[in-house]
Order: C-alpha cells, then structure tokens, then sequence
C-alpha cells in the first residue's frame, strides 16, 4: 500500500498546470518533425569551443568558483554586468542595485515571494510569456491582462482595471512587461507607452517587473529606452538573461533595481538555492571577459535576421494571406499569428499530421483568448526547416478555408 499523496499536495501543487510547450517537447523528438514551437536559441551558433576554453578559469580561480559563494553573485561577473549594461541601464548599476540569478525567470519568483500574498493581484500583458504566468500561479496571485497592439500593452486600459481590483477590496502589487520583442507577440512598447506606464506606477504605488531578455537580438529600428532608465521613482526591476546571447543551459540572469526590494529577494534566494552556480557564473564571466559576448553578438544578431526574413518571405509565399494576420517582428525569436476563419485547435491537429508543431495561443492569455492566435519561433528551425515547415502549415491552413 502506499501513501495518500493527494492528502499531502500543497493547493498551488494540486492546481498545477504543465507548461504546454514542456509537454511538447517530446513530440518535437518524433523524426521528421519540425518545431516551431519552443523559444529556444539555435544551438549551432552556440560557441562550443570559445565557451570550452573558457573552462581555464577552473584553474585560475577553482578555489572560489567550485566554493559555495555569495548569494546575490560571483563579483566579477557583477562588475561585468554593471559595466555592459551601462548605456541600457542609464547608470553604472550599483553592487546593492544588482542580483545575478538562476536564469532570468527566477526574478519573478524571487519578486513573487517578497511582495505577492496570495489573491493578489499582478497587471500584464495579454499574451504574455507562459513560464512566468505559471510562476505567478504558483504564488497564488491573480492575473490581469491587458491587451497588445504594435505599440506594445494598451497601457491606458490599466488604471481602470486597477480600480476595478481595489473596488472589489483586492490589491495590486506590480505591472509584468516584456518591452522588446515581446514574447509571444514580438511587438515592442513604444516610448509614449514608457512613459505613461511608469506615470502609472507612480500613481498607483506599484512596482513594474521589466523583463528583456531579447533586448540585444534587434534586427531593425533603434533601440528604445530601458524603464528602468527613465525610472525616477525606485518603481522598475530590471530582468536580464545570457540564455540569449551565449546560452540558457548556463542559467545565468540577472536584475537590477531598488536596493530594499533586493535585499528582500536576496534573503529569499538564499533559501531557494543558496547562490547561482559560482562555477557557470565564472564561466561566463570569463566569456565575457575575453570580449567573446560583444564580438559575438553581431553576426549572432544577422543570423536570427536571417532566420526572420526567411519566415516572412515564407509567409508570403506559402501562407493564405488574405486569412491570416501578423506583423514582422524588429527583433526577438518570434512571429504570433492570428487566423480569423480558422480555429487554432482544428490548425494544430493538421499541423501535427503534417509534422508541424507550434504553440496555440490559448495558454500565453492570463484570462480569456487565444482560440484563433498561435506563436511560430523561427530561432531554432534551420532554414530549410523554415521554408518546409511554412509551405506544410500553409497546405494545413488551406484544407481548413
Ligand atoms: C520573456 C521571457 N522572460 C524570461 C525568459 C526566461 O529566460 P531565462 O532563460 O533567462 O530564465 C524567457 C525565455 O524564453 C522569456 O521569453
């Protein structure tokens, strides 16, 4: 006989959803599959020997780096971050103001402990990335999605929601925004939507969890202002990632922001696990201190554009045009695809009879949506895959007319 694990199971582990793009991820394994589905890097630019060399730092520095270390970072990866993120981040970002974490996904756990009571509520975008709605759940707090056009989230739509919740007695702690490239709908915030968003916050005493991991994959137009950077109110924390721009097998990320509320997520990271890996921290501080990362980063920036236009031109050749909405993303991994006529459940079936997979919208919406939108990744396919993947998605779109 054994034990009544449903007796034992916390309510947030009883409610538990998969991720569905996890879940998938064994069907992408089926040969002949293409997958368009997870947002993965393409791990043939992955830099296999610049990276080994680097493990010559467990030589020169083993006796730190194979140690337990400090919990908020390796320090001189910090003082790394610190300095190539200057320009973006407005400011030499200080020691307290900095926290290297496991992954970039781990700041919004860390930011959920210190300041989400269960039944809270968090503004985000609608779609958004599906691993931090999944943590945002796992804290017990409610979702509020705010809706996207090309210049990113409506973010005039907010304060009226935000009255709605204190109406009804419940709080909100903090706004969630991918402001680049966003994930899964690529568009990007614009500057006008910056700044009423961060008068927001100040109005309405939140916080705003930046999160920009693709920030440095732009392809075209100009960079934007970071929130944080224009941030005069100690309201923004800043989420940052090498998973894109080296590897994410590393998980190293990072954040930056108010020193009271990094102490508190530092305290809580202890808990979590003790400290990011000391030794991948050493080993991407090393990568970055050869100059691999910035020498790197142009023809890592070309390659996605290829990968990009190769899509686009794919989409106008294979795809019914006239059935199917999308707009071509300035940076980033993805295209999100809205199909009117079709529902994404009936698309998704005949893809994956066709050896297609990509991800249906439905799970990237915090409350309702998602039945005719679903999110192709062109980083990870080859071009050829790209090319066969879209003609075959096409004839699946066609049969479904
Ligand atoms: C918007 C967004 N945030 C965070 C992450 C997680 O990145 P990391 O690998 O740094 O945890 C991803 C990964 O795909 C993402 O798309």
């Amino acid at each position: 006989m054994s034990i009544n694990l449903g007796k034992l199971f916390s309510e947030a582990a009883a409610k538990q959803k998969a991720s569905p793009i996890r879940e998938m991820m064994s069907s992408a394994k089926k040969p002949g599959m293409i997958s368009f589905a997870g947002g993965m890097p393409d791990p043939d630019i992955f830099p296999l020997d610049l990276f080994a060399e680097c493990s010559d730092i467990i030589r020169t520095d083993g006796k730190t780096i194979l140690q337990y270390g400090t919990t908020d970072g390796y320090p001189p990866l910090k003082e790394f971050i610190s300095q190539w993120t200057a320009p973006r981040m407005g400011k030499t970002v200080r020691d307290e103001e900095l926290l290297v974490t496991s992954g970039s996904i781990q700041v919004a756990d860390l930011l959920n402990l210190s300041v989400v009571e269960k039944g809270d509520y968090i503004i985000t975008e609608s779609p958004t990335f599906l691993g931090t709605i999944l943590d945002m759940y796992n804290h017990g707090a409610n979702l509020c999605g705010i809706p996207c056009d090309n210049e990113g989230m409506i973010v005039d739509q907010i304060p009226g929601e935000i009255e709605k919740i204190r109406s009804s007695g419940n709080e909100v702690k903090y706004i969630y925004t991918i402001p680049n490239f966003q994930n899964p709908v690529g568009c990007t915030l614009s500057l006008e939507r910056r700044k009423k968003l961060l008068e927001i916050a100040r109005n309405y005493n939140l916080l705003i969890l930046e999160d920009d991991p693709y920030a440095y994959i732009r392809f075209d137009g100009e960079d934007l202002p970071t929130l944080y950077s224009m941030d005069t109110e100690d309201s923004v924390i800043f989420a940052g990632s090498f998973s894109k721009v080296l590897a994410p097998g590393v998980r190293v990320g990072w954040c930056a922001g108010p020193q009271e509320i990094l102490r508190k997520m530092t305290v809580f990271k202890q808990g979590v696990d003790t400290s990011t890996s000391i030794l991948a921290q050493g080993l991407v501080y090393e990568y970055c201190r050869k100059g691999h990362l910035e020498k790197r980063l142009p023809s890592i920036i070309d390659h996605y554009r290829v990968k990009r236009d190769v899509m686009e031109k794919a989409f106008q050749q294979f795809l019914p045009t006239d059935s199917v909405n999308y707009t071509k993303p300035q940076g980033g991994f993805f295209y999100w695809l809205e199909t009117p006529e079709i529902l994404t459940d009936d698309l998704f079936e005949k893809a994956v009879e066709k050896n297609i997979l990509f991800v249906k919208g439905e799970p990237f919406f915090p409350n309702e949506g998602g039945k005719h939108e679903f999110r192709m990744c062109f980083s990870f396919p080859s071009v050829e895959m790209i090319n066969e993947g879209v003609r075959n998605l096409g004839t699946a779109m066609k049969e479904l007319l």
